[in-house]
């Protein structure tokens, strides 16, 4: 009998084989797969993407900010090969040395007490899910389980514990389910009207596109709603956490004003809530600082990571205070995923820990950090496109508009989905000057790896120099405005 011809591996396809093959087999995420062209890589190195045909490309997205140390990091890859040849993966009812060590890492790193519990997963949404759950579990707990008896209530309780989550307007923390109904972005319209219940939104706060104007008072009268709508949704007895992002990250790169998140930690104390507080874009140094709640001085219930956390391998973290892990000393954590606690994915976090603990590696991200936020200005203050430059550390956003006195956005977030000048500009980037940034709702990201120097930023921000001339021509010609054009 003829042996049975096996297909060909695409890894021995030709280089110039393998994209056509992906833009016809893979679908691409949020976007119509018409037109789909995936640009064949050769090679990573550090920022740089190397393309088969011979270009060199700088990745100003840090591969959606998971690739914070850059690609092929050899302290990683090393722990990793290392790791590979011991334990892959075994299920939890087994231990491994990087799965303890990242653990207790995480646990006594993150703000707050030392005694912490972390549950590991793989992706930002898993992490999510696994916070809103625990987060009504935990008050399920301490409403049923501690006290022995119902509550002692008025208000009618079709459902007989805290469930609510308040989430805000600009977020995005995922796309599953329960993670994406718990986001204000637009992409949690997908599947509308079928998201979960029990989620409510709070305006964000944001000082350039403030709900409560410009007064110093703002602040104040933000948090006074947000107090005002914990009450309204039935406070203590139907409210159970505050999910947000410390600086809100997909829907605009918004640093927030000094005291917010203060002000929210006090809340949340307040009316017996947790505060969740979602780090999987912010985590893990992008901020110059391992966490970015540290730059705020406050210590959330719950810290989700993800994204840089696994620097190659897919890995997440939802990382418990003593208070609520407690919980679960004799209740069940209800939740779980399959490859939880991946000994390589853990190997690779201890080693990306290792490198942003190293002396001086978070310095040096915030001093440049600091060039970095210095020469956007400067930019801004030559290019009438821009309306807004804000971030820290590595991350930071130049927000377009079509009128710089009236902050017109180039679009709203009814328009998420239609090409603007956004578009244009990257495209251009990446065509003339070889950097890649994906397109964003509102201008242009500077989101660089950890490890940049002084002349690859200076790199880039030629590169922006030129695109936001581009922009300053096509706003002043007003052809811009029109989503199809
Ligand atoms: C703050 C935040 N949370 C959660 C997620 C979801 O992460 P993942 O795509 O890994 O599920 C994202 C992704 O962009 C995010 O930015």
């Amino acid at each position: 009998m003829e042996p049975k011809k096996l297909p060909t591996s695409t890894l021995l396809m030709n280089p110039n084989d393998f994209a056509p093959v992906q833009a016809r087999h893979l679908m691409q995420c949020w976007s119509s797969q018409k037109g789909y062209a995936p640009i064949p890589v050769a090679e990573t190195r550090g920022c740089w993407i190397h393309t088969t045909d011979g270009r060199r490309i700088f990745d100003l997205r840090s591969a959606h900010e998971c690739i914070n140390l850059g690609f092929n990091h050899p302290q990683v890859l090393a722990a990793m090969r290392a790791q590979m040849e011991k334990v892959i993966y075994v299920t939890d009812d087994f231990a491994t040395a990087p799965t303890a060590e990242l653990c207790q890492r995480l646990a006594r790193l993150a703000p707050g007490g030392p005694d912490k519990k972390v549950f590991l997963s793989q992706s930002g949404a898993v992490a999510v899910e696994a916070a809103i759950k625990a987060a009504r579990l935990y008050q399920y707990n301490r409403v049923f389980k501690s006290s022995g008896t119902p509550p002692d209530i008025d208000a009618p309780m079709q459902y007989p514990y805290p469930y609510k989550i308040i989430s805000r307007y600009r977020s995005w923390h995922g796309s599953s389910a329960g993670a994406a109904s718990a986001s204000g972005d637009p992409r949690r319209w997908f599947q509308e009207p079928f998201n979960l219940p029990g989620v409510v939104f709070a305006p964000d706060a944001h000082a350039y596109r403030s709900c409560f104007g410009e007064r110093s008072e703002a602040v104040q009268a933000n948090l006074d709603y947000f107090d005002y709508i914990i009450e309204q949704e039935g406070g203590s007895n139907k409210v159970a956490a505050v999910l947000i992002e410390p600086v809100v990250g997909s829907n605009g790169i918004i640093p927030p004003p000094p005291a917010y998140l203060q002000g929210l930690r006090a809340l949340s104390d307040k009316w017996n809530l947790l505060l969740i507080a979602d780090e999987t874009m912010t985590g893990m140094g992008r901020t110059g600082r391992l966490f970015a709640t540290e730059h705020y001085g406050i210590e959330p219930d719950i810290i989700i990571l993800g994204k840089a956390l696994g620097v190659y391998c897919p890995l997440a973290a939802t990382i418990f205070s003593e208070k609520v892990s407690r919980s679960f000393d004799d209740h069940i954590f209800g939740h779980g995923q399959s490859f939880s606690g991946h000994a390589l994915g853990c190997a690779a976090a201890v080693a990306s820990l290792d490198v942003l603990q190293s002396e001086g590696f978070l310095e040096n991200v915030r001093n440049e950090g600091e060039y970095l936020g210095m020469r956007l200005r400067e930019l801004a203050s030559r290019h009438p496109s821009v309306g807004d430059v804000r971030g820290l550390g590595f991350f930071w956003t130049l927000e377009l508009v079509k009128n710089r006195a009236t902050k017109t956005p180039l679009r709203r977030a009814t328009e998420k989905y239609s090409p603007t000048l956004v578009n244009r500009l990257s495209e251009f980037l990446l065509r003339e000057h070889q950097v890649y940034i994906p397109s964003d709702k509102f201008g242009l990201w500077v989101v660089p790896p950890l490890i940049a120097t002084r002349d690859e930023l200076d790199f880039v921000l030629r590169a922006i120099d030129a695109a936001l001339t581009l922009a300053d021509t096509e706003l002043a010609t007003n052809t811009v405005t029109t989503p199809s054009s």
